[in-house]
């Protein structure tokens, strides 16, 4: 059945690869967002990749006014829910703002939602709310709560708040969806993603020392207890992330309630690994050197990704090689990002 999607930070990273995958299983979308970590130029390639037109709303999730004025104009079926910083380093230097953004700027748009009686959402979580696991594969059931920063404090809380939300109301239709370690881009390369600064991540500052914007990488820790001494992860496609936001509204359909999911693939990869790929995927070396451990850094993190398929039917397809070629094919058409 058709819907119409409103898509809250869609013009960011993740969001603007979801955009796609909405418009291409044939729902409509609304974009809100305040273009604080993106920019618009994302929007316009989704239009020119997607050949459709959508309306985009420039506002801030804190602005109830201007959400107000957004359920009013647009019938809305469902809410996917980007918006929000994602800067674990800056989380802990500016906590207020983190806690402002992410979690009244969550209580405002929920709010909004509940006014004009739409109450399915797909919440953006992470696996940051499982803190250091006591053992790998992660499932759903694991216990949460030792984060280590504000960003990842948020994600629970905004989980949490969901929760009760749907203990006070049964007609709430809630996803929480943990997204392991998303990277990759878009095939066609028009998309991706686009650190503002030294990103912290290690995809994208991989992907800059092959295309020659940094000497080397930092290997954060060789002493971990992992087969290389590397921190091991689980990176997922975020192609394969975007399809899984589409089966899980699909599955929201089915009944009220809340429902997690981890988005992951069930495979990990140490940091040396990582880099081995990439050169071998852009034909580009990625020279790195060994330093001491990132404070907060977990040994190693992977999905148990069944539930996901049993439930929802869905599965990441993309493998390793595949993540390097596309995020090798973006940064390489887009060296400076969108700013070109
Ligand atoms: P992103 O920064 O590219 O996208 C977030 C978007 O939200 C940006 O376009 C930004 O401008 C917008 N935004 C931020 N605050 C806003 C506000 N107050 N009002 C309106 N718009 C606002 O990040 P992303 O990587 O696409 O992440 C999307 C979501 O997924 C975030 O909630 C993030 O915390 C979560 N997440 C990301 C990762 C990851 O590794 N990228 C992992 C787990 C969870
Ligand atoms: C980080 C955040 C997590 C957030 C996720 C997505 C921390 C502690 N965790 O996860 O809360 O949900 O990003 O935004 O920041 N690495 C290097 N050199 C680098 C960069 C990274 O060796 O320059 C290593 C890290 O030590 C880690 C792995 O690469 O072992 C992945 O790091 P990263 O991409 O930052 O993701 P996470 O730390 O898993």
């Amino acid at each position: 059945m058709k819907q119409t999607i409103l898509i809250t930070g869609g013009a960011g990273y993740i969001g603007s690869h979801t955009c796609l995958e909405f418009l291409a299983a044939g729902h409509d979308i609304v974009v809100f967002d305040n273009l604080c970590n993106s920019s618009l130029e994302s929007l316009r390639r989704v239009k020119e990749l997607s050949g459709r037109e959508f309306p985009f709303v420039a506002a801030d999730i804190r602005d109830r006014a201007a959400l107000d004025a957004l359920f009013k104009t647009y019938a809305i079926d469902a809410v996917i829910h980007f918006a929000g910083l994602k800067a674990v380093g800056e989380s802990v230097e500016k906590p207020l703002l983190y806690y402002d953004n992410n979690i009244a700027g969550s209580i405002t748009l929920f709010e909004a939602m509940q006014a004009a009686g739409v109450k399915t959402v797909v919440f953006s979580s992470s696996a940051t709310v499982y803190g250091d696991p006591a053992s790998v594969p992660i499932r759903e059931d694991f216990p949460v709560g030792a984060t280590t920063n504000p960003y990842g404090r948020g994600k629970l809380i905004v989980e949490q708040i969901l929760g009760d939300l749907a203990i006070s109301d049964p007609e709430w239709r809630i996803a929480l969806l943990r997204y392991f370690n998303p990277v990759g881009a878009h095939k066609s390369g028009r998309i991706g993603e686009d650190p503002r600064g030294i990103p912290n991540n290690l995809m994208p500052y991989i992907a800059q020392v092959a295309v020659g914007r940094r000497e080397y990488l930092n290997v954060w820790g060789n002493d971990y207890p992992t087969p290389d001494g590397t921190g091991v992860r689980d990176y997922i496609h975020v192609v394969d992330l975007a399809q899984g936001h589409v089966k899980a509204v699909e599955k929201l359909a089915a009944g009220p309630g809340v429902r997690i999911w981890n988005l992951g693939t069930g495979c990990g990869y140490s940091v040396v690994e990582m880099a081995q790929a990439f050169e071998k995927a852009s034909g580009h070396p990625v020279p790195y050197q060994f330093a001491p451990r990132r404070a907060g850094d977990i040994a190693q993190c992977w999905a148990d990704p069944a539930l996901a398929e049993r439930e929802l039917g869905w599965k990441a397809r993309r493998g390793l090689d595949e993540m390097c070629e596309d995020t090798w094919r973006w940064q390489s058409l887009n060296p400076q990002g969108f700013e070109e």
